[in-house]
């Protein structure tokens, strides 16, 4: 079980993060949501133990991940929200830098490695380097890159960015499919449709401040919404889109 509690995060002065608690137990999809600059990706860096907070601890199954961080992050898969790949390695290459960064042993990680770049359509490219690769096939190699080590904990920061539909409909499985496997996940992302799909739990952010904590149904109910959309909608209350859209044609035909 995940277990986070109070996170406070402040960069010089300005406050990204304000007390933020929730927990993931086995086989739970937390969808983490929030308008840009919202503190999702702060946290995000927070629990994969690469930031640390300014106040607040994150336990993985009742011991602060501070104590062994290394051991920790063997158990943690993460999909950044951007590819910071290396473009020189193939993109087997890559995979196997990975694995054996992660320790798995050379004959696991050809076997994981090629039945996963098939199941991802990237058979063909596996010889290629990664500067020639297209951006939803940068993030397919991140997604195998993250999962190739079978971890307990899959954090997932905008997974979908720049994936194709069949792409994105295998990973919308494999979200259920990881969460059947009684895995943990925190997934972050915009896009509510898939979120509202897939999530157990949904949090709402706002100026890094917790503004909702349920399930999809207990945010839908509790708005009286007929959608999650509409339910963020409402309680983020972001600029009427039509008014803001005129406003810019306005602006440039000026
Ligand atoms: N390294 C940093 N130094 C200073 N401020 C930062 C830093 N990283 C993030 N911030 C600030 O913290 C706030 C939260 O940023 P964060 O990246 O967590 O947002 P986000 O919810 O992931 O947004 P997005 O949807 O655009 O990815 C923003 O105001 C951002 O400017
Ligand atoms: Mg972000």
């Amino acid at each position: 079980m995940l277990q986070v509690r109070s996170l406070t995060k402040t960069y010089s002065t300005i406050p990204a993060l304000e007390n933020v608690s929730f927990t993931i137990c086995p086989g739970q999809v937390l969808g983490y949501l929030g308008p840009n600059g919202s503190g999702k990706s702060t946290t995000v860096k927070i629990i994969t133990g690469l930031l640390e907070p300014t106040a607040g601890s994150v336990f993985f199954n009742g011991a602060n991940i501070k104590d062994d961080l290394a051991a920790y992050k063997r158990i943690v898969g993460y999909v950044p929200e951007e590819a910071n790949l290396y473009p020189f390695l193939t993109g087997l290459e890559y995979l196997e830098l990975i694995g054996r960064l992660r320790g798995l042993k050379g004959r696991v990680i050809a076997r994981r490695a090629g039945e996963m770049l098939e199941i991802f359509s990237m058979t063909p490219h596996r010889h290629s380097t990664i500067g020639t690769y297209s951006k939803g096939m940068r993030q397919r190699i991140l997604l195998i890159a993250a999962l190739m080590h079978n971890p307990d904990l899959i954090i997932f920061d905008e997974p979908l960015s720049g994936l194709d539909v069949t792409s994105a409909l295998i990973f919308r499985e494999l979200v259920k499919a990881l969460s059947r496997a009684g895995k943990l996940i925190f997934y972050c992302s915009h896009v509510l449709e898939v979120v509202e799909k897939v999530c157990s739990h949904i949090i709402i952010l706002q100026n890094g401040k917790q503004l909702a904590y349920g399930t999809v149904e207990d945010l839908k109910t509790f708005q009286q919404m007929p959608s999650l959309e509409a339910a963020f909608a409402h309680l983020v209350q972001e600029r009427d889109a039509p008014a803001s859209a005129a406003a810019l044609v306005e602006v440039v035909s000026r």
